[in-house]
């Protein structure tokens, strides 16, 4: 790592001297003979009289043929000069129908106007105007006609000194979003070339090629850039320019860069810049003190307004439904499409849509994902995993997650959060698990709902997802008929769809993304029986579908009709052939009005209008608290498997700890893809939290023997150390990652024989695991302890040696079933998981997890809900009160702590229906976590409503019988059971 360079005074103040040199330096406009802008330039109308009247006629050259208007009053004609120019002269040769006052005027953008000519006593004729402005947009508004006729122009003709307009001395990079390829450290960031204090910079990794990238916010006139160097310059690079931050032309190739201060020559027109630096001059990154772009528009672009009467709903108290009345009436087609879908830029999030700034609606940034801020971005907390959050059972703790992520999403000045994900763990082989919660759709739908709760509090839109039934990865065919989703109504209804509907209804959730996979045949983001019957409708939803990244397919019409509302990340689909599917008549008019009502309405009601973006995405947004939260969440998800008395680990009996495995060096803190996370400032991996806890009495040893990251096995080195220890600690995890999925879940890389030769070396063996969803342990009766970590993200380290001592009380429990062997899972044949030609066949329908091992009286490994404690529990008192008037009826038990330690349990509530139903055995329908003092009780409450009683026929049905009611800690331990009788 290379250390910050010294900046002697002397060198800083010949700085500052070159920026305010380079800050003058502008190219002189030229003197030189009127030069004719418009003819033949792209031109547009307000109307025309007709097709035999087109606005073209008014710019083509040709006296004999013109543009007219309606007869109505305003009237406008305006051309694109296709750069900006000084201009100095406007010729209008009227026809008969001429205007009696009008007003010319100039922009850099078109959107932003400033009046070089108006008048309110015209004259029809030949009109020879003098003009004094620039811009590359001209613009002629006529508000009173002189006859009864439109206003009708021979010719429009703009005229200019015959030069570019200068070169702006402004920076136009000045505090604009930066991105680059990487930093050095967060010391460094992208935003400090930005900030106008030549005394920070941008420094990157030590690697080629390098770049650094700033957004201006829309398309811009860049006639010039200064790039400030460090020690560390670029001796080749080049300057590229972009409109989309995708496509991108070299506007400048320098290849004998000399450091300091340079001006490459640029010219073209760009909303993105990029220093793409190519050879590095050093050993080490490039680093720039200061990136300046310097443009030839007048003014820089803001959201003013040019609507007429300004934007009255831009901090409006009225009502949001109001507000998006007002904004929606004055929108025209093309307006309305841009707020329903993405400009397919990269940068500066992942999803960006363009602004309208005309009518000051803001550009939105969407961002991943489920566990905090991911897609590459540095300076955040890496938070454990979702499937750890859910494994905590504690909706308070989760709503703080959602919190603080949603916190480090505003401060990146994130609108759009892509998280949760709360699909259903189907198979523990889905390689994106982690990042989602359970096989049971009650918890999914709890776990999301505080997730949500808690993301949305911080003024950030949620994204919840993947509507719906998206479970296999199918070899990364997402999108193609080879995620064709083969399932029955009523599994979809009851298991795949209500924890959507939940974190719709009671988490107000702002948005909904579909899924890459098909439902029998129908693209999900065009299944209408999902995203507008079930979401929508059912859950009286009035929050926006977005699509993923290129589950949009098919055609606008499907779409839109389908219930998507936004695509991502372009407008294949959603820009103009939205409107041309609208002009066929086969998408309304009202449907496209309900898009963009939706989308309006959450930009409305999270304050998007009304504030500035909070931050960049480099802005460093990590801190200790949400450190904190993320260890109490590692530490709260993990779950006590087994324990034989070997924990918690005392000081006065363990004074030698022998560590083995790869995680305990390079643990598995995150699962890949979208949810994929950076840690920042650091990982704390299990030797360096276990040694700091332990102190200086106990000899804490490592021998990195087999495991995901280190695969080399050291048994015998491993064995030896555990033999010679009071404990010993084995380290072991499988990875998951979006787009694959896993062939098995038995440990790989002999991580089993490492744990089974420690074991047999030691028996006093703990083993931690670091895995997205259920594992096998074929080693399970030789081991002392078990704990299931997960994927505890960056504070690990702490979580595992808090737990191991006993400082928290394992309290976690599993939201997934682990089965014994891959053969037991309701979804073993290859039809189901993966699937086969073409087909996923969901044919276990509603058995699912502990529901499936429940029907078909397996033993699993290890139960949902199931997790050990320090201390002990046990359940009394169960009362089921009758149904009430409204059909909620009552169910109180109680739980006491009847050991000696502090700890919590999670309290369970299954219901069974009457067999006649034809539903599984029993269902979660309720839980609560509850801590208790050794010796305290609490009685807990839960309500039995209607639905939780109902199953899908077509529409919810409870049918009168007998309910059985079971109250307990675990799918498999349910001491308490009673009778419900529904009439
Ligand atoms: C994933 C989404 C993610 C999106 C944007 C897709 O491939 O499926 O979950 O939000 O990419 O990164």
């Amino acid at each position: 790592m290379r250390r910050r360079m010294s900046w002697p005074l002397a060198r800083w103040s010949a700085l500052a001297a070159l920026v305010v040199a380079a800050a003058a330096v502008a190219v002189p406009s030229a003197h030189a003979a009127p030069a004719l802008l418009s003819q033949g330039h792209p031109v547009t109308a307000s109307s025309v009289e007709n097709t035999v009247f087109p606005a073209t006629s008014a710019v083509d050259g040709d006296p004999g043929t013109r543009w007219s208007s309606v007869a109505a009053d305003p009237q406008w004609l305006q051309v694109d000069l296709g750069g900006p120019h000084v201009l100095t002269q406007v010729v209008l040769q009227w026809e008969a129908a001429y205007a009696s006052a009008f007003t010319i005027q100039a922009s850099a953008d078109g959107s932003q106007w400033s009046t070089v000519y108006s008048t309110t006593t015209g004259t029809g004729g030949t009109q020879t105007l003098p003009v004094s402005g620039n811009g590359r947009y001209v613009r002629l508004t006529a508000t009173q006609r002189a006859t009864q006729w439109g206003v009708s122009l021979w010719e429009f003709q703009v005229f200019g000194d015959g030069t570019a307009q200068a070169c702006g001395t402004a920076n136009a990079a000045l505090r604009q979003p930066p991105s680059a390829s990487s930093v050095q450290s967060d010391a460094f960031p992208a935003s400090a070339a930005f900030d106008g204090d030549a005394g920070t910079r941008w420094s990157s990794l030590a690697a080629d090629p390098q770049w650094l990238q700033v957004d201006l916010g829309s398309a811009r006139p860049v006639c010039g850039v200064d790039l400030i160097w460090e020690t560390a310059y670029a001796r080749a690079y080049t300057i590229q320019l972009s409109t989309n931050g995708t496509q991108w032309t070299t506007a400048a190739t320098i290849t004998t860069g000399a450091g300091g201060t340079e001006h490459p020559a640029v010219s073209g027109t760009a909303r993105y810049v990029r220093m793409n630096a190519t050879q590095r001059a050093t050993q080490w990154g490039d680093s720039l003190w200061e990136f300046a772009v310097h443009t030839s528009d007048s003014a820089p672009p803001t959201t003013t307004p040019t609507n007429p009467g300004g934007c009255p709903w831009v901090g409006s108290t009225a009502p949001v439904a109001d507000r998006v009345n007002q904004l929606m009436a004055v929108m025209t087609a093309q307006q309305k499409i841009k707020v329903l879908h993405g400009n397919g830029a990269t940068g500066p999030y992942i999803g960006n849509t363009d602004a309208v700034p005309e009518l000051c609606i803001p550009a939105l940034g969407l961002q991943d994902g489920p566990a905090g801020v991911g897609d590459g971005l540095d300076g955040v907390t890496q938070f454990p995993a979702p499937v750890s959050a859910a494994a905590t059972w504690d909706t308070a703790l989760i709503n703080r997650y959602g919190t603080a992520m949603g916190q480090e999403f505003a401060g990146k000045g994130v609108d759009i959060a892509l998280g949760p994900t709360l699909n259903i763990v189907r198979d523990p082989r889905w390689g994106r698990d982690f990042e989602t919660y359970s096989e049971d759709p009650h918890l999914a739908g709890q776990v999301a709902t505080a997730t949500v709760q808690g993301i949305q509090s911080q003024g950030v839109m949620a994204q919840a997802k993947h509507a719906a039934a998206y479970n296999v990865e199918a070899g990364a065919s997402r999108g193609t008929p080879s995620d064709n989703v083969i399932i029955d109504d009523r599994t979809l209804r009851e298991i795949y769809l209500p924890a959507f509907q939940t974190v719709a209804s009671q988490g107000q959730v702002a948005s909904m993304m579909c899924a890459y996979n098909q439902i029998n045949g129908v693209p999900a983001c065009q299944s209408s029986g999902v995203l507008n019957t079930a979401i929508k409708q059912d859950a009286n939803w009035n929050g926006f579908v977005g699509s993923d990244w290129g589950s949009a397919t098919g055609g606008p019409t499907q779409l839109a009709n389908g219930g998507l509302d936004m695509e991502m990340p372009g407008g294949a689909f959603f820009g103009q052939a939205l409107l041309d599917a609208v002009t066929r008549g086969e998408v309304t008019q009202a449907r496209v009005d309900d898009m963009v009502r939706r989308v309006l309405t959450q930009m409305f009601r999270f304050g998007v209008f009304d504030r500035a973006r909070r931050g960049t995405p480099a802005s460093v947004v990590t801190n200790p608290a949400n450190v904190t939260t993320a260890r109490d969440v590692a530490a709260a998800g993990s779950v006590l498997l087994k324990n034989n008395g070997v924990l918690p680990l005392t000081a006065a009996t363990v004074k030698s700890i022998a560590l083995s495995g790869g995680d305990g060096i390079d643990p598995q803190n995150i699962g890949g893809g979208s949810a994929k996370v950076n840690p920042s400032p650091v990982a704390v991996n299990p030797i360096n939290g276990i040694k700091a806890r332990a102190g200086s009495g106990v000899t804490v040893s490592y021998v990195d023997g087999a495991g995901e990251h280190v695969q080399t096995p050291n048994i015998p080195a491993a064995v030896a150390q555990a033999q010679a220890a009071d404990v010993a600690v084995v380290f072991a995890s499988y990875g998951e990652s979006e787009t694959q999925d896993l062939d098995t879940i038995d440990l790989q890389f002999q991580q089993n024989q490492l744990i089974d030769a420690v074991a047999t070396a030691n028996p006093r063996t703990i083993v931690v695991l670091n895995t997205g969803s259920a594992v096998t342990m074929p080693w399970l009766g030789k081991v002392a302890a078990v704990i299931e970590g997960w994927y505890p993200g960056q504070e690990n380290g702490n979580a595992v040696a808090a737990l191991l001592y006993g400082d928290v009380n394992p309290s976690g429990k599993l939201p997934v079933s682990f089965p014994k062997q891959i053969a037991d899972l309701p979804t073993a044949n290859v039809q189901q998981f993966p699937g086969a030609n073409d087909r996923i066949e969901y044919s276990e329908g509603m058995n699912v997890g502990y529901r499936s091992y429940d029907a078909r009286n397996i033993e699993p490994l290890f139960p949902f809900g199931f997790g050990l404690s320090y201390t002990t529990f046990g359940f009394s008192n169960l009362v089921v009160s009758p149904q009430g008037t409204n059909g909620t009826a009552t169910v109180t038990a109680t739980v006491t702590n009847t050991g000696t330690r502090a700890g919590a349990d999670v309290v369970q509530l299954y219901l069974g229906q009457p067999t006649a139903n034809g539903e599984p055995p029993k269902q979660l329908r309720g839980f609560r976590k509850v801590q208790l003092a050794p010796g305290q009780s609490q009685t807990v409450t839960f309500a039995v409503t209607p639905r939780d009683l109902a199953h899908w026929t077509g529409s919810w049905t409870t049918n009168a019988g007998q309910y059985r009611v079971y109250v307990g800690d675990s799918s498999r331990n349910v001491p308490l059971s009673a009778t419900l009788n529904v009439s």
